[in-house]
């Protein structure tokens, strides 16, 4: 299993939920965050070296899946949140080890 998280434009949520329920992904978690990226969210040049950084208001989908649907996350998330403007987000695969659906105690697969 993986975790994908997305760093994602705020006004891009809608379409990004809908384009991973349309390849059948089963729950999503939704955090506002604030972030920065190579920009540093607004880039001032300050006493000729320092830059001042700003935090954006970004927010962060997870979406926990089975390996074999890793690729058309991806391309699912990607697709939906470009603009092709800067601050379009990443987007972040770790291993996930285990998940547990409390109410029937399946697990793994099975729980997501
Ligand atoms: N290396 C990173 N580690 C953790 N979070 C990051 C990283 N890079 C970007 N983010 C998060 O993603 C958000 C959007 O990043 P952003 O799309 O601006 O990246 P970028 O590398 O500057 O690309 P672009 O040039 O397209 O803007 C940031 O506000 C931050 O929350
Ligand atoms: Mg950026």
């Amino acid at each position: 299993m993986k975790l994908v998280s997305a760093i994602i434009k705020p006004f891009k949520l809608d379409d990004v939920r809908e384009a991973l329920s349309e390849i059948g992904v089963q729950g999503i978690t939704v955090t506002e965050v604030k972030g920065f990226g190579r920009q540093k969210g607004h880039t001032e040049l300050y006493r000729g070296a320092e830059y001042v950084v700003d935090f954006l208001p970004k927010v962060k989908v997870e979406v926990a899946i089975a390996d074999g649907v890793l690729d058309q996350t991806i391309e699912a998330i990607s697709k939906a949140a470009n603009t092709g403007k800067i601050g379009d987000g990443k987007i972040f695969v770790t291993p996930l080890e285990q998940a547990v659906r409390i109410r029937t105690g399946e697990a793994g697969d099975e729980a997501i």
